[in-house]
């Protein structure tokens, strides 16, 4: 009793409670370190419009990377999904989302939404991915022409625009299949 008080009181906000949310955050923090400089990159070296065509093929490969080398199911889902084949959102995802962007508009910062639970006898874990200035070149209101036709070309269903700073653009999702 005494100890497990003092191990809660020993907890900083934000802290994992347990080992397998430690490891979902590490993953996490692994497909974003990987991701970000990568795009940060192409968009310094060829504009928005081809790093469009670098994100297109980097970001599902990075996917695919971590869950062969984890054994988690990695994946990134949104309720205004851009790649359809990947990151339409099923039930408990979509329940998480929505109550992501309902905190958010609260004055929650989209970074601080995670959420992780025990489904169907699977860990699964969602953390929420913010609209930063960068985004707002392929995820904004407003588009620039070649930025529109290589989204046109790569994603015909496209419905990941018309967002605004801060929002929750959509979030990693991962399901421990261990
Ligand atoms: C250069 C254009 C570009 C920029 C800048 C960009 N994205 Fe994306 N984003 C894309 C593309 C292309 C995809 C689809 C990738 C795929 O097929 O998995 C995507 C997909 C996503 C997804 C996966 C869900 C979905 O809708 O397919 C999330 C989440 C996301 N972006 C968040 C962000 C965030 C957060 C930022 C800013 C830090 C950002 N993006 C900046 C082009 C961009």
């Amino acid at each position: 009793m005494t100890a497990s008080v003092a191990c809660a009181e020993s907890r900083h906000a934000g802290d994992p409670a347990t080992a397998v949310e430690a490891e979902a955050q590490a993953l996490v923090q692994q497909f974003v370190g990987q991701l970000k400089p990568q795009l940060q990159q192409a968009i310094a070296e060829g504009g928005p419009a081809q790093a469009t065509a670098v994100c297109a093929n980097i970001a599902p490969a990075l996917m695919d990377e971590l869950s062969a080398s984890s054994g988690w199911e990695v994946r990134r889902v949104s309720l205004q999904p851009r790649n359809t084949e990947r990151a339409v959102a099923d039930s408990w995802e979509r329940e998480v989302l929505e109550r992501f962007s309902a905190e958010q508009t609260a004055g929650t910062q989209a970074q601080a939404l995670n959420y992780g639970d025990t489904v169907d006898g699977q860990y699964r874990y969602m953390q929420a991915q913010g609209v930063e200035p960068l985004c707002l070149l392929c995820h904004g209101k407003e588009l620039a022409e070649p930025v529109k036709k290589a989204l046109a070309e790569y994603y015909p269903e496209d419905s990941a625009t018309g967002y605004s700073p801060g929002q929750v653009r959509g979030a990693i999702s991962l399901i421990d299949r261990r």
